[in-house]
């Protein structure tokens, strides 16, 4: 299992395939399994702003896509183009994407500017009061009638 350094230089190392020619705002992020697998992601910007998506949403959906459902928690860096001065914190469509798949108080949010410099956060702290996975009343009733 790969420790928290390790994944930091993941998401540190995935910043550098950021495509953000429009806001020059390069993210990584490394999502770690509970069985130690790592998924990356960079964010990849687009003419149509809205088609933007961030580096967390491409982690996830890369380790969904390949039958990923447990993980453990992600890293995630962030800054103007050029060295690291400070972190950046996941969007909020990111975290309700994190709160599908994700242990609210077990799931751990890290964000950090180097390797050896983060602060650990749980989901439940960065998203209080969610509308959580099979608890949204939109959904329940939506399963009812499939
Ligand atoms: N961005 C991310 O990829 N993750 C975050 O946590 C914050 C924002 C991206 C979206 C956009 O490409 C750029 O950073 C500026 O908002």
């Amino acid at each position: 299992m790969i420790n928290r350094k390790q994944l930091m230089e993941a998401a540190i190392e995935a910043r550098e395939h950021a495509y953000a020619p429009y806001s020059n705002f390069c993210v990584g992020a490394a999502l770690l399994t509970k069985e130690g697998k790592v998924y990356t992601g960079c964010n990849i910007e687009n003419s149509g702003l809205t088609a933007t998506v961030c580096a967390e949403r491409v982690a996830f959906f890369k380790a969904v896509y390949a039958g990923e459902r447990d993980f453990k928690e992600i890293a995630i860096v962030g800054g103007n183009k050029g060295p690291l001065t400070e972190s950046c914190a996941p969007c909020g469509v990111c975290r309700q994407v994190m709160a599908e798949f994700c242990c609210h108080e077990e799931f751990k949010i890290i964000l950090g500017w180097n390797a050896d410099e983060y602060k650990v956060y749980t989901l439940a702290q960065l998203l209080p009061l969610s509308v959580k996975a099979n608890e949204s009343p939109q959904i329940r009733g939506f399963m009812k009638n499939i």
